[in-house]
């Protein structure tokens, strides 16, 4: 049995990112309400957080709700924007504890008070930790953010010739935040959904039929073993082993 431990890999992604797919079906196929998926999904996000931080993945970004999930029925809303508040809660201490930094990518506007202070008081609390840097995208939307980012361009009234790749991503959430090297998602879908659609230009993008409450650790290690498979070329052609 191959041991899901960070020596058996050459490379570690320095930033990984996943959308956590197939709560509700992980529900409905145990009978269960789709609600009981996402509390099953909050458990093993910790087994996830903890598991990056002891394969030395340096920054993790989740996709937690996004700026289209609004159009869910009203209760599911309701209850995964209980389940962020209780997680922030119970997880806070331990997170900081553990070094992560917590950071937002996304719009708390359209966000219920309570909650939106929470959130700022845990990036504001974590801010200066290094060990794992934990990006939540909630609210968030690729589309939404490269609007926004336009927007700030517009405003700040740069000329359209300093408009290049690096200003350009100086204006999004994740300024300050490498580009992800591996974008995972659960469930058996193959699409992304909205998810860091210019960050993940150049992206290596791993698959799998688990759904997002039966991922852990050694799902974790299988994708990194997937992706110390991969040949990054960024458009250029293969290197050539003798020069
Ligand atoms: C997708 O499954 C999952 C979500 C929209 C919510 C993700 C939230 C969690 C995993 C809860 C924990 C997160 C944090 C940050 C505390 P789905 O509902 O689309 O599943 P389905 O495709 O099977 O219906």
């Amino acid at each position: 049995m191959i041991e899901e431990s960070p020596e058996n890999l050459a490379k570690i992604p320095t930033h990984v990112a996943i959308i956590m797919d197939g709560n509700g079906r992980w529900a409905l196929e145990k009978g269960l309400p789709r609600f009981a998926g996402h509390k099953a999904g909050t458990e093993n996000l910790r087994e996830v957080i903890e598991a990056s931080v002891e394969f030395g993945i340096q920054y993790l970004t989740i996709y937690a709700f996004s700026t289209e999930n609004w159009k869910r029925p009203q209760d599911e809303i309701q209850g995964l924007m209980r389940i962020f508040k209780t997680m922030l809660d119970r997880e806070l201490n331990n997170l900081h504890e553990n070094g992560v930094q917590l950071r937002h990518f996304g719009c708390l506007d359209r966000i219920d008070e309570v909650l939106k202070r929470k959130v700022i008081e845990a990036i504001e609390l974590t801010k200066d930790n290094q060990t794992l840097i934990l990006n939540v995208a909630f609210n968030y939307g690729g589309r939404d953010e490269i609007l926004r980012a336009v927007q700030g361009i517009v405003k700040d009234g740069l000329p359209a010739e300093e408009v290049d790749e690096k200003t350009f991503s100086k204006y999004l959430y994740s300024a300050n935040c490498p580009d992800p090297d591996l974008i995972i998602r659960t469930s058996g879908e193959y699409r992304c959904s909205n998810f860091l659609i210019w960050q993940g230009a150049y992206s290596e993008w791993y698959f799998t039929p688990t759904y997002w409450p039966d991922f852990g650790k050694e799902e974790l290690h299988q994708a990194l073993t997937a992706y110390n498979q991969r040949e990054r070329r960024y458009g250029e052609v293969k290197k050539d082993p003798d020069k």
